[in-house]
């Protein structure tokens, strides 16, 4: 049955989104009082209209229970689209979905390799589950100098110099839609007897549509992490982590993976968050290779328009449906364009001097992605100047030497001293310039004259350096000298 709340009649493949709609209708017609949380009891009386929709999931969607299974039923339903036996739902998006999974890989004090371009939430979750990574570094392309996937030759010689890691964990794809060869790396992973990990946070639409490159799963992949909410039409924050677990021959324990999962995992998820992911995965299976075909032809249509702007680049990687600009032949500053569209209520997904990310989905229609081309145009127009050099964004090519180990250099002792006092000593912060949320530098790296200058360089041009004490840059934290821990840090 289809209705605006359903235009689609997902509902009747979708069990969690099913129970939402059901229960909204009960809410809507008075049929339901909540004496459980949240505390707004879907009553818009003190706080307005924002608590619409937000029905919780324990004594809401379904009891304390779970008696109804709508949520089994749901994950399972995922897991078989992406054809693997565990799927769970998460809230905390891939943030934590990558916790979860560090946690379930390996134990404290094992060897991990990793890609250095990983998220910082995959950074974090070394550090909480303890592991010591082996950084692999991906190639970059030679035009842009963005990444383009780590290769199987250099996971293959970390594997080499290490024979006791126990993952590898990869991020694909990356933030600019560029891949590596997962299926060969899976090859290497798999003849050392260990599992590959993707954080394909970017790649919930991959696998359903024959132009968007197969899932990571289906490219021999132990676990990928999904949000839904990036490129799905799902709610903010909703992911999903997927694994091939010893119940189907796979080599990731289901146990240790509930466990990790549940760890960081609120004790009160969203229900209207979980429906969505729900709704999502039915809209996937059911119209995925449609809405997708339609959103290539978008994509496509974009670039067509765009490429006629004179100096203007797009980078093609291997996501169809993302549009990835870059402005340096333009002379126009990306920030300054940014400004200009969010004036005129275009809001895109990332900007920095060279380069503009227009999030395009499954959602968007030609003419609301028209109004966006005029509207860059013109803005790109206003801020025509004389073509410029790419500046290198340091997220994709910083190569550290490390001090301390994650974890370690996270519980030591720290001070905060002056940037020019900062080189050469440990780094006790993790310091991402956001988008693309990549560490520049990680707890227990070396500070170099170059990593400041690098980050420095992205703050003038006005990025935003995230998560650090200091975002001006001025000041450091750094491990004492003594570098004494001040808890016990498991190893
Ligand atoms: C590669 C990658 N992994 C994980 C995340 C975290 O995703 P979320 O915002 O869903 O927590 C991001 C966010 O941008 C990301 O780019």
């Amino acid at each position: 049955m289809t209705s605006t709340e359903d235009p689609l009649g997902l509902a009747s493949d979708a069990p969690l989104f099913a129970a939402w709609q059901r229960m909204s209708a009960d809410v809507r017609a008075g049929r339901t009082r909540f004496f459980s949380i949240p505390g707004h009891k879907q009553s818009p009386r003190l706080t307005g209209s924002i608590v619409e929709g937000d029905l919780p999931l324990y004594a809401g969607l379904d009891t304390v229970q779970l008696s109804g299974g709508m949520l089994a039923e749901a994950e399972g339903k995922a897991a078989a689209l992406w054809g693997v036996d565990w799927c769970r739902f998460s809230v905390g998006g891939s943030t934590h979905a990558n916790q979860a999974v560090a946690l379930a890989v390996a134990a404290p004090g094992d060897t991990v390799v990793v890609s250095r371009t990983l998220h910082r939430s995959m950074l974090t979750g070394l550090i909480l589950a303890g592991l010591r990574p082996v950084w692999v570094y991906p190639e970059l392309d030679a035009v842009h100098g963005l990444p383009v996937g780590v290769t199987p030759e250099s996971v293959a010689q970390a594997l080499t110099e290490y024979p006791e890691a126990k993952a590898v964990i990869l991020g694909d794809p990356s933030y600019v839609g560029t891949t590596g060869d997962l299926a060969r790396v899976a090859a290497v992973a798999h003849a050392a007897g260990i599992p590959l990990i993707v954080d394909g946070a970017w790649a919930a639409h991959f696998g359903f549509h024959p132009d968007c490159p197969p899932h990571a799963l289906a490219l021999g992949a132990d676990a990928l992490v999904i949000s839904a909410h990036k490129t799905l039409p799902a709610m903010g924050q909703a992911a999903l982590l997927l694994a091939r677990t010893r119940r189907s021959g796979g080599l990731l324990d289901p146990s240790r993976l509930e466990r990790g999962f549940e760890a960081g995992h609120t004790t009160s998820p969203s229900g209207a968050i979980l429906a969505s992911i729900d709704a999502a995965r039915a809209l996937l299976a059911g119209h995925g290779e449609r809405i997708l075909g339609e959103a290539i032809a978008l994509r496509a249509h974009s670039v067509q328009k765009l490429i006629q702007i004179e100096g203007l680049q797009i980078v093609e990687g291997a996501d169809p449906v993302k549009l990835v600009i870059r402005l340096a032949g333009t002379g126009a500053s990306g920030l300054k364009v940014d400004n200009r569209l969010r004036a005129a209520g275009f809001l895109l997904e990332m900007a920095d001097r060279d380069t503009l990310v227009p999030m395009l989905t499954v959602t968007d229609d030609r003419a609301g992605v028209d109004a966006l081309l005029e509207a860059l145009a013109t803005a790109i127009e206003a801020e025509r100047g004389p073509t410029r050099v790419v500046l290198q964004n340091p997220s994709w090519r910083t190569v550290p030497v490390t001090g301390l180990a994650p974890r370690e250099a996270f519980f030591a002792e720290h001070e905060t001293v002056p940037a020019e006092q900062a080189v050469g000593r440990i780094s006790a912060e993790l310091i991402a310039p956001y988008p693309p949320g990549v560490p520049v530098l990680a707890p227990g790296e070396v500070i170099t004259a170059e990593i400041v200058a690098g980050l420095r360089r992205v703050r003038a041009d006005g990025g935003r350096i995230a998560y650090a004490e200091d975002p001006d840059l001025n000041t450091f934290q750094v491990v004492t000298t003594s570098g004494r821990r001040t808890s016990g840090a498991g190893w």
